[in-house]
This record gives structure tokens, C-alpha cells and sequence, in this order.
């Protein structure tokens, strides 16, 4: 099976980015990082995790942005900071507070205890997790960017891991599912995770992400 999961190697690179990491480490992308198209990206996220071209091809297109080749970027450059990258994430630090590229268990923890209680994330949990991430970078980071730019890209990101790895009608997502996408950044199939049967589109996911957005 080429989309079995494999780790990066030490030449390969990745992102900020879990989906798009796992999408690599998956062998939907490149699992090198580098040289990406447009069309790589969105054929990678419909293929992999039935996500229409609607709900990928904005930030897609500002990725190119990332660096100097006419139609390509490589997965590390997405860790430029102010283009899609923001501070108050829910897996990486702060730029300006260490490593805004790579996972990190200590901010992770917020989510990843977030809904006590249930083994599901839904909507309301992942609201109040990005409030908490927002309140410890305003209290820690004098150099936080803030603004409504990455409080939409903060939103849209939530939706997608709720969608992506749960119901994208509902927004609730098992928490192993969750915990596995960001920690490993491997499809959790083994644990019963299944590629969504209906292509997610953005008028899907619009609701799930205006609902976390609301609190
Ligand atoms: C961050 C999911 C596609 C670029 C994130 C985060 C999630 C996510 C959940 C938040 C990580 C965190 O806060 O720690 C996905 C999924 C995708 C996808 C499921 C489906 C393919 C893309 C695309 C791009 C992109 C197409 C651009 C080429 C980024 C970047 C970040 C990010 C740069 C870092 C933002 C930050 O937290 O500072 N993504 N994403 N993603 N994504 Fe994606
Ligand atoms: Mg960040």
C-alpha cells in the first residue's frame, strides 16, 4: 500500500500544517515536502481526506507565497510567520515565543484535555480551547499579531480537524482520532477513522466553523 504511513526521514520536510503533514506522511503528498503544486495539494485533500477544492484552494494558493518558485512550495516554508502561520496555535508555539513548525505536546495538552468527561471534541470544546490558546499568547507573547485574519485562519482550522476526523455535519470528532492526527500525524485507521464518504464542502463546513467562531 503506497499510502501507508511512514515517518519523515531526515531529508524530507513538513509544516505547520497537521493535514497537510499527514498528508505527506501518507505518501498523498510528495513525501519528500518539496516541490508542491496547487493541483498536488488539492487532488492530496480530496483523496485523502475527501476535502472538496472549495475548502482548500485559498490557503493553497497563499502558500505559494511561502517562497521564490513560480508554482511550488516546500511543506517547511508554510512556517513563515503572518502569511498563513499565526500565533495562539493549537499544536505549535508562538513564533516569537520558540518553534512555530513543529508539534508540541505542552500546547497540545489544551486540546488534547479539552471536553472532560466525553471521548468526543465538538464545536463548543474546540471554541473554548481556542479562547484558552488566545488568552495564554496574549499573556505570554508582547508580540502577538491578533487580528480578525487569524482569528478566521484559527476558526477555519478548528473546523477542520472537527470535520475531518469526525462528523462534518455535526462537528464532533472522537478524541483518539484527534490526538492521533496532531501527535502523529497519521490517518487513524487502525483505531476505526474512515475517509468521509461525502466530498466536505465548504458550504458543510461553514456551519461548524461560524459555530466554534461564535464562542
Ligand atoms: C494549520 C488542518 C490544508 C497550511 C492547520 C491546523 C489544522 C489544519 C487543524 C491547526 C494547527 C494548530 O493550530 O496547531 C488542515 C487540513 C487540511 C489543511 C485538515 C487539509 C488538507 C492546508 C493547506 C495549507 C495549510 C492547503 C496551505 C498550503 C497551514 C498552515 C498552518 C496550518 C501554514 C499553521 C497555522 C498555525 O497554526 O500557525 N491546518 N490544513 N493547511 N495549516 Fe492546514
Ligand atoms: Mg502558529
Amino acid at each position: 500500500d503506497s499510502h501507508e504511513w511512514r515517518a519523515p526521514t531526515a531529508t524530507d520536510v513538513r509544516s505547520p500544517c497537521p493535514g497537510l503533514n499527514t498528508l505527506a506522511n501518507h505518501g498523498y503528498l510528495p513525501r519528500s515536502g518539496k516541490n508542491i503544486s496547487i493541483p498536488m495539494i488539492m487532488d492530496a485533500a480530496l483523496m485523502g481526506f475527501n476535502l472538496g477544492p472549495d475548502l482548500v484552494i485559498l490557503a493553497a494558493k497563499l502558500g505559494l507565497l511561502s517562497g521564490n518558485a513560480p508554482t511550488t512550495l516546500d511543506l517547511n516554508a508554510l512556517a513563515l510567520h503572518g502569511l498563513i502561520e499565526h500565533d495562539a496555535s493549537l499544536s505549535r508555539n508562538d513564533f516569537a515565543l520558540g518553534d512555530n513548525l513543529n508539534f508540541n505536546e505542552t500546547i497540545f495538552s489544551t486540546l488534547a484535555n479539552s471536553n472532560p468527561g466525553v471521548d468526543y471534541y465538538n464545536t463548543s470544546s474546540a471554541g473554548l480551547v481556542q479562547q484558552q490558546r488566545l488568552a495564554t499568547s496574549l499573556a505570554t507573547n508582547p508580540n502577538i499579531t491578533n487580528t480578525l485574519k487569524e482569528f478566521v485562519i484559527r476558526s477555519s482550522e478548528s473546523a477542520f480537524y472537527l470535520g475531518v476526523m469526525g462528523n462534518p455535519l455535526t462537528g464532533v470528532a472522537p478524541k483518539s482520532f484527534v490526538q492521533i492526527f496532531f501527535r502523529e500525524e497519521h490517518m487513524p485507521i487502525a483505531e476505526g477513522w474512515r475517509r468521509p464518504n461525502v466530498t466536505i464542502t465548504s458550504e458543510i463546513l461553514s456551519p461548524i466553523e461560524d459555530a466554534v467562531a461564535e464562542l
